[in-house]
Protein backbone atom coordinates (compact mmCIF):
# COMPACT_ATOMS: atom_id res chain seq x y z
CA UNK A 1 0.00 0.00 0.00
CA UNK A 2 1.90 3.09 -1.21
CA UNK A 3 0.52 5.48 1.42
CA UNK A 4 2.81 2.88 3.90
CA UNK A 5 6.52 3.16 3.79
CA UNK A 6 8.72 0.35 3.39
CA UNK A 7 10.20 0.05 6.52
CA UNK A 8 6.88 -0.07 8.32
CA UNK A 9 5.54 -2.37 5.84
CA UNK A 10 8.41 -4.43 6.38
CA UNK A 11 7.53 -5.13 9.83
CA UNK A 12 5.81 -7.65 11.72
CA UNK A 13 3.28 -6.34 14.27
CA UNK A 14 4.08 -7.90 17.53
CA UNK A 15 2.25 -10.91 18.44
CA UNK A 16 1.72 -11.58 22.46
CA UNK A 17 2.17 -14.83 24.17
CA UNK A 18 -1.04 -16.66 24.59
CA UNK A 19 -3.14 -15.98 27.11
CA UNK A 20 -3.90 -17.82 30.26
CA UNK A 21 -7.80 -18.06 29.14
CA UNK A 22 -6.96 -19.53 25.63
CA UNK A 23 -4.55 -21.66 26.61
CA UNK A 24 -7.34 -23.09 29.47
CA UNK A 25 -10.08 -23.38 26.37
CA UNK A 26 -8.40 -24.95 23.96
CA UNK A 27 -6.87 -27.68 26.63
CA UNK A 28 -9.74 -28.04 28.98
CA UNK A 29 -7.43 -27.43 31.67
CA UNK A 30 -7.99 -25.92 35.26
CA UNK A 31 -5.02 -24.61 35.78
CA UNK A 32 -2.03 -22.94 34.01
CA UNK A 33 1.75 -21.42 34.64
CA UNK A 34 2.12 -18.35 32.55
CA UNK A 35 5.94 -18.57 32.35
CA UNK A 36 6.10 -16.34 28.69
CA UNK A 37 6.39 -12.88 29.81
CA UNK A 38 8.94 -12.32 32.73
CA UNK A 39 5.82 -11.07 35.42
CA UNK A 40 5.74 -11.41 38.65
CA UNK A 41 4.00 -14.27 39.94
CA UNK A 42 3.37 -12.70 43.40
CA UNK A 43 1.02 -10.39 41.57
CA UNK A 44 1.63 -7.03 42.21
CA UNK A 45 2.69 -4.95 45.07
CA UNK A 46 -0.73 -4.67 47.28
CA UNK A 47 0.36 -1.34 48.70
CA UNK A 48 0.34 -0.19 44.85
CA UNK A 49 -3.08 -1.93 44.59
CA UNK A 50 -4.21 -0.15 47.86
CA UNK A 51 -3.09 3.63 46.13
CA UNK A 52 -5.14 2.96 43.02
CA UNK A 53 -8.24 2.16 44.79
CA UNK A 54 -7.75 5.13 46.62
CA UNK A 55 -6.99 7.09 43.70
CA UNK A 56 -9.95 6.23 41.37
CA UNK A 57 -12.17 9.71 43.03
CA UNK A 58 -9.65 11.76 40.92
CA UNK A 59 -9.81 10.36 37.59
CA UNK A 60 -11.91 13.17 35.89
CA UNK A 61 -8.68 14.91 36.45
CA UNK A 62 -5.81 14.90 34.02
CA UNK A 63 -2.73 13.71 35.21
CA UNK A 64 0.26 15.72 35.94
CA UNK A 65 2.83 14.47 33.63
CA UNK A 66 4.49 12.10 35.85
CA UNK A 67 5.74 14.70 38.55
CA UNK A 68 4.71 13.53 41.70
CA UNK A 69 6.78 10.06 40.65
CA UNK A 70 10.07 12.01 39.03
CA UNK A 71 9.77 14.04 42.95
CA UNK A 72 9.70 10.70 44.64
CA UNK A 73 12.24 9.12 42.70
CA UNK A 74 15.11 11.92 43.12
CA UNK A 75 14.78 11.92 46.49
CA UNK A 76 15.10 7.90 46.83
CA UNK A 77 17.74 8.02 44.36
CA UNK A 78 19.51 11.11 45.28
CA UNK A 79 19.28 13.26 41.76
CA UNK A 80 17.60 16.23 41.03
CA UNK A 81 13.78 16.01 39.57
CA UNK A 82 15.26 17.52 35.92
CA UNK A 83 17.36 14.15 35.87
CA UNK A 84 14.22 11.77 36.24
CA UNK A 85 11.42 10.99 33.75
CA UNK A 86 7.94 9.03 33.79
CA UNK A 87 6.43 7.40 31.16
CA UNK A 88 4.16 4.26 30.09
CA UNK A 89 6.22 1.62 31.16
CA UNK A 90 10.14 1.78 30.03
CA UNK A 91 8.78 1.14 26.89
CA UNK A 92 6.74 4.42 26.84
CA UNK A 93 10.21 5.64 27.42
CA UNK A 94 12.27 4.51 24.86
CA UNK A 95 9.71 4.80 21.98
CA UNK A 96 10.27 8.99 23.12
CA UNK A 97 13.61 8.64 23.39
CA UNK A 98 13.72 7.34 19.61
CA UNK A 99 11.08 10.13 18.51
CA UNK A 100 13.45 12.91 20.20
CA UNK A 101 17.16 11.77 19.40
CA UNK A 102 17.12 9.84 15.85
CA UNK A 103 17.36 12.20 12.74
CA UNK A 104 17.03 9.92 9.32
CA UNK A 105 20.56 9.61 8.53
CA UNK A 106 21.27 8.50 12.25
CA UNK A 107 22.18 4.70 12.94
CA UNK A 108 21.02 2.82 16.21
CA UNK A 109 23.78 -0.13 17.10
CA UNK A 110 22.94 -3.08 19.73
CA UNK A 111 23.51 -6.79 19.87
CA UNK A 112 21.67 -9.59 17.70
CA UNK A 113 18.22 -10.71 19.60
CA UNK A 114 18.12 -7.52 21.55
CA UNK A 115 15.00 -7.13 22.87
CA UNK A 116 11.76 -7.52 20.74
CA UNK A 117 10.08 -4.32 22.30
CA UNK A 118 13.33 -2.30 21.31
CA UNK A 119 13.44 -4.15 18.01
CA UNK A 120 10.37 -3.17 16.81
CA UNK A 121 10.56 0.52 18.07
CA UNK A 122 13.96 1.40 16.56
CA UNK A 123 13.04 -0.80 12.98
CA UNK A 124 9.35 1.83 13.05
CA UNK A 125 11.87 5.13 12.99
CA UNK A 126 12.90 3.75 9.39
CA UNK A 127 16.64 4.43 10.62
CA UNK A 128 19.55 1.74 9.98
CA UNK A 129 19.62 -1.03 12.84
CA UNK A 130 22.99 -2.90 13.22
CA UNK A 131 23.51 -5.75 15.65
CA UNK A 132 26.61 -7.78 16.91
CA UNK A 133 26.66 -11.20 17.32
CA UNK A 134 26.34 -12.57 20.92
CA UNK A 135 29.61 -13.67 22.61
CA UNK A 136 28.83 -17.03 24.65
CA UNK A 137 25.04 -15.19 24.91
CA UNK A 138 26.55 -12.34 26.75
CA UNK A 139 26.80 -8.81 24.88
CA UNK A 140 30.23 -8.68 23.22
CA UNK A 141 30.84 -4.78 24.56
CA UNK A 142 34.16 -4.49 22.59
CA UNK A 143 32.89 -5.64 19.42
CA UNK A 144 30.35 -3.41 20.04
CA UNK A 145 32.11 -0.55 20.28
CA UNK A 146 34.67 -0.86 17.13
CA UNK A 147 31.45 -0.63 15.45
CA UNK A 148 30.54 2.27 15.94
CA UNK A 149 30.85 4.42 13.14
CA UNK A 150 30.16 8.37 12.20
CA UNK A 151 26.93 7.81 11.83
CA UNK A 152 25.72 5.73 14.92
CA UNK A 153 23.57 7.54 16.95
CA UNK A 154 22.25 5.07 20.19
CA UNK A 155 23.73 2.30 21.67
CA UNK A 156 21.24 -0.22 23.83
CA UNK A 157 22.28 -2.10 26.09
CA UNK A 158 19.78 -4.15 28.56
CA UNK A 159 21.39 -5.25 31.57
CA UNK A 160 20.40 -7.73 32.68
CA UNK A 161 19.84 -8.71 29.27
CA UNK A 162 16.32 -9.83 27.57
CA UNK A 163 16.22 -13.16 26.18
CA UNK A 164 19.75 -14.13 27.54
CA UNK A 165 19.05 -13.34 31.30
CA UNK A 166 22.73 -12.17 31.24
CA UNK A 167 24.48 -9.24 32.61
CA UNK A 168 27.83 -7.18 31.46
CA UNK A 169 30.52 -6.62 34.21
CA UNK A 170 31.15 -2.79 35.59
CA UNK A 171 34.94 -3.50 34.63
CA UNK A 172 33.51 -4.35 31.07
CA UNK A 173 31.29 -1.28 30.98
CA UNK A 174 33.94 0.81 31.90
CA UNK A 175 36.18 -0.59 29.16
CA UNK A 176 33.37 -0.70 26.73
CA UNK A 177 32.55 3.02 27.75
CA UNK A 178 35.95 4.51 27.03
CA UNK A 179 35.63 3.92 23.27
CA UNK A 180 32.30 5.56 22.99
CA UNK A 181 32.07 9.38 21.76
CA UNK A 182 30.07 11.72 23.19
CA UNK A 183 28.00 12.29 20.75
CA UNK A 184 27.02 8.67 21.03
CA UNK A 185 23.81 8.17 23.22
CA UNK A 186 23.76 4.67 25.41
CA UNK A 187 20.49 3.68 26.64
CA UNK A 188 21.31 1.49 29.66
CA UNK A 189 17.58 -0.49 29.81
CA UNK A 190 17.37 -1.90 33.49
CA UNK A 191 13.99 -3.65 33.82
CA UNK A 192 15.13 -6.21 35.38
CA UNK A 193 17.76 -3.95 37.88
CA UNK A 194 16.72 -5.02 40.94
CA UNK A 195 16.98 -9.02 40.62
CA UNK A 196 20.88 -8.09 39.58
CA UNK A 197 21.41 -5.11 41.79
CA UNK A 198 23.23 -7.20 44.96
CA UNK A 199 25.57 -9.20 42.49
CA UNK A 200 29.36 -7.20 43.21
CA UNK A 201 29.97 -7.26 39.48
CA UNK A 202 26.88 -5.55 38.55
CA UNK A 203 27.10 -1.89 37.34
CA UNK A 204 24.26 -0.17 38.81
CA UNK A 205 24.03 2.52 36.17
CA UNK A 206 23.00 5.09 38.93
CA UNK A 207 27.23 4.99 39.63
CA UNK A 208 27.49 6.21 36.10
CA UNK A 209 25.71 9.61 35.51
CA UNK A 210 27.41 9.96 32.16
CA UNK A 211 26.44 12.76 30.05
CA UNK A 212 25.25 10.69 27.36
CA UNK A 213 23.29 7.78 29.19
CA UNK A 214 20.29 7.07 30.16
CA UNK A 215 19.09 4.70 32.25
CA UNK A 216 15.65 3.20 32.46
CA UNK A 217 13.72 1.22 34.79
CA UNK A 218 10.31 -0.13 35.25
CA UNK A 219 7.49 -1.30 38.09
CA UNK A 220 6.19 -3.99 35.36
CA UNK A 221 9.13 -7.08 36.39
CA UNK A 222 9.42 -6.90 40.17
CA UNK A 223 6.84 -4.99 41.20
CA UNK A 224 4.42 -6.62 39.82
CA UNK A 225 2.62 -4.12 37.45
CA UNK A 226 3.36 -4.90 34.12
CA UNK A 227 -0.40 -4.27 33.30
CA UNK A 228 -0.33 -0.75 35.22
CA UNK A 229 2.08 0.52 32.43
CA UNK A 230 4.45 2.49 34.48
CA UNK A 231 8.34 2.97 34.55
CA UNK A 232 11.10 5.58 34.38
CA UNK A 233 14.94 6.52 33.65
CA UNK A 234 17.30 8.70 34.96
CA UNK A 235 19.37 10.87 32.34
CA UNK A 236 21.22 14.38 32.31
CA UNK A 237 18.98 17.26 32.42
CA UNK A 238 19.37 18.47 29.16
CA UNK A 239 18.34 14.86 27.69
CA UNK A 240 15.04 15.24 29.78
CA UNK A 241 14.68 18.45 29.35
CA UNK A 242 14.42 17.50 25.29
CA UNK A 243 12.74 14.39 26.34
CA UNK A 244 9.75 15.95 27.97
CA UNK A 245 8.83 18.42 24.85
CA UNK A 246 8.07 14.90 22.98
CA UNK A 247 6.65 13.08 25.87
CA UNK A 248 2.89 12.83 25.42
CA UNK A 249 1.82 15.46 28.33
CA UNK A 250 -0.34 12.98 30.13
CA UNK A 251 1.31 9.79 30.57
CA UNK A 252 1.84 8.00 32.90
CA UNK A 253 -1.94 7.77 33.92
CA UNK A 254 -2.79 9.51 37.38
CA UNK A 255 -3.27 5.60 38.41
CA UNK A 256 -0.04 4.34 37.17
CA UNK A 257 1.81 6.71 39.13
CA UNK A 258 0.40 6.48 42.00
CA UNK A 259 0.75 2.86 42.33
CA UNK A 260 4.61 3.21 41.27
CA UNK A 261 5.25 5.54 44.14
CA UNK A 262 2.69 3.18 46.73
CA UNK A 263 5.48 0.21 45.05
CA UNK A 264 8.69 1.49 45.56
CA UNK A 265 7.50 1.78 49.00
CA UNK A 266 6.67 -1.87 49.33
CA UNK A 267 9.97 -3.31 50.40
CA UNK A 268 8.25 -6.47 51.98
CA UNK A 269 6.63 -7.09 48.76
CA UNK A 270 10.00 -6.53 47.04
CA UNK A 271 11.84 -8.90 49.08
CA UNK A 272 8.83 -11.38 49.10
CA UNK A 273 9.36 -11.14 45.11
CA UNK A 274 13.43 -10.94 45.24
CA UNK A 275 12.83 -14.17 47.40
CA UNK A 276 11.03 -15.97 45.23
CA UNK A 277 13.06 -15.10 42.10
CA UNK A 278 15.88 -16.47 44.01
CA UNK A 279 14.44 -19.74 44.97
CA UNK A 280 13.09 -19.89 41.48
CA UNK A 281 16.24 -19.54 39.43
CA UNK A 282 18.04 -22.03 41.37
CA UNK A 283 15.27 -24.62 41.13
CA UNK A 284 14.35 -23.99 37.25
CA UNK A 285 18.64 -23.81 36.26
CA UNK A 286 19.58 -26.65 37.90
CA UNK A 287 16.44 -28.85 37.67
CA UNK A 288 16.01 -28.65 33.81
CA UNK A 289 20.11 -28.83 33.54
CA UNK A 290 19.16 -32.22 34.96
CA UNK A 291 16.51 -32.79 32.77
CA UNK A 292 19.38 -32.61 29.55
CA UNK A 293 18.47 -28.84 28.79
CA UNK A 294 20.72 -26.25 27.74
CA UNK A 295 20.09 -23.54 30.34
CA UNK A 296 21.81 -20.57 30.43
CA UNK A 297 22.63 -19.02 33.86
CA UNK A 298 20.71 -16.05 34.56
CA UNK A 299 20.79 -12.77 36.41
CA UNK A 300 17.04 -12.08 35.84
CA UNK A 301 13.67 -13.64 36.49
CA UNK A 302 13.63 -16.20 33.41
CA UNK A 303 15.88 -18.87 32.08
CA UNK A 304 16.82 -19.26 28.12
CA UNK A 305 16.96 -22.28 26.98
CA UNK A 306 18.79 -22.95 23.58
CA UNK A 307 18.00 -26.13 21.79
CA UNK A 308 19.35 -28.18 18.53
CA UNK A 309 16.94 -26.76 16.22
CA UNK A 310 13.19 -24.70 15.75
CA UNK A 311 11.37 -27.88 15.66
CA UNK A 312 12.44 -28.52 18.99
CA UNK A 313 11.95 -25.59 20.27
CA UNK A 314 8.01 -26.22 18.80
CA UNK A 315 7.59 -29.78 20.23
CA UNK A 316 8.88 -28.63 23.90
CA UNK A 317 6.88 -25.89 24.03
CA UNK A 318 3.92 -27.08 22.51
CA UNK A 319 4.11 -30.44 24.62
CA UNK A 320 4.14 -27.65 27.74
CA UNK A 321 1.43 -25.71 26.42
CA UNK A 322 -0.69 -29.19 26.42
CA UNK A 323 -0.53 -29.49 30.28
CA UNK A 324 -0.89 -25.87 30.81
CA UNK A 325 2.48 -24.39 30.92
CA UNK A 326 3.11 -21.51 28.64
CA UNK A 327 7.09 -20.60 27.77
CA UNK A 328 8.17 -18.09 24.98
CA UNK A 329 9.86 -19.65 21.91
CA UNK A 330 12.56 -17.15 21.02
CA UNK A 331 11.85 -16.86 17.15
CA UNK A 332 10.41 -13.21 17.16
CA UNK A 333 13.53 -12.18 18.52
CA UNK A 334 15.45 -13.49 16.21
CA UNK A 335 16.54 -16.61 18.30
CA UNK A 336 14.33 -19.54 16.45
CA UNK A 337 16.67 -22.87 18.27
CA UNK A 338 15.53 -21.06 21.91
CA UNK A 339 13.36 -20.19 24.05
CA UNK A 340 12.52 -18.53 27.04
CA UNK A 341 10.85 -19.63 31.06
CA UNK A 342 10.25 -16.97 33.21
CA UNK A 343 10.10 -18.44 37.31
CA UNK A 344 6.90 -18.91 38.96
CA UNK A 345 5.55 -19.36 42.13
CA UNK A 346 7.05 -22.84 43.62
CA UNK A 347 3.88 -24.96 42.17
CA UNK A 348 4.52 -23.55 38.82
CA UNK A 349 8.19 -24.18 38.76
CA UNK A 350 7.21 -27.74 39.83
CA UNK A 351 4.32 -28.40 37.08
CA UNK A 352 7.41 -26.93 34.31
CA UNK A 353 9.82 -29.39 35.57
CA UNK A 354 7.75 -32.33 35.95
CA UNK A 355 6.21 -32.19 32.49
CA UNK A 356 9.95 -30.92 30.50
CA UNK A 357 11.21 -34.34 31.95
CA UNK A 358 7.64 -36.87 31.52
CA UNK A 359 8.10 -35.06 27.99
CA UNK A 360 11.03 -36.93 27.63
C1 LIG B 1 14.74 -5.59 28.65
C2 LIG B 1 13.35 -5.07 28.79
N1 LIG B 1 13.14 -3.77 28.73
C3 LIG B 1 11.90 -3.25 28.86
C4 LIG B 1 10.81 -4.07 29.04
C5 LIG B 1 9.45 -3.47 29.06
O1 LIG B 1 9.15 -2.92 30.24
P1 LIG B 1 7.86 -2.03 30.43
O2 LIG B 1 6.76 -2.95 30.80
O3 LIG B 1 8.26 -1.10 31.51
O4 LIG B 1 7.58 -1.29 29.15
C6 LIG B 1 10.97 -5.43 29.12
C7 LIG B 1 9.80 -6.31 29.29
O5 LIG B 1 9.80 -7.47 29.06
C8 LIG B 1 12.27 -5.95 28.98
O6 LIG B 1 12.48 -7.26 29.01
Amino acid sequence: MSLVPPYIESLRAYEAGRTIESVQRQYNLSHIAKLASNENPLGASPKALDAIARTLDGLNLYPNGGLDLRRVLAGEFEVKVENVIAGSGSEGIMSNIIRTFLGDEDEVLTTEAAFIGFQVLARSRGVTYRTIPYRDWHYDLLAIAQAINPHTKIIYLANPNNPTGTIFTRHQFDEFYAHVPERVLIILDEAYFEYAKDNPRYPDSMHYRYDNVITLRTFSKVYGLAGVRIGYGFAHEELIRNLLKVKLPFEPSTLAQAAGIAALADKEFLHRSLALNTRSLRYLTEELAAAGLTVIPSEANFVMIVLPSEQHVERLSEGLLSRGVIVRPLKAFGLPHCLRISTGTDEDNRLCVDTVRSLG
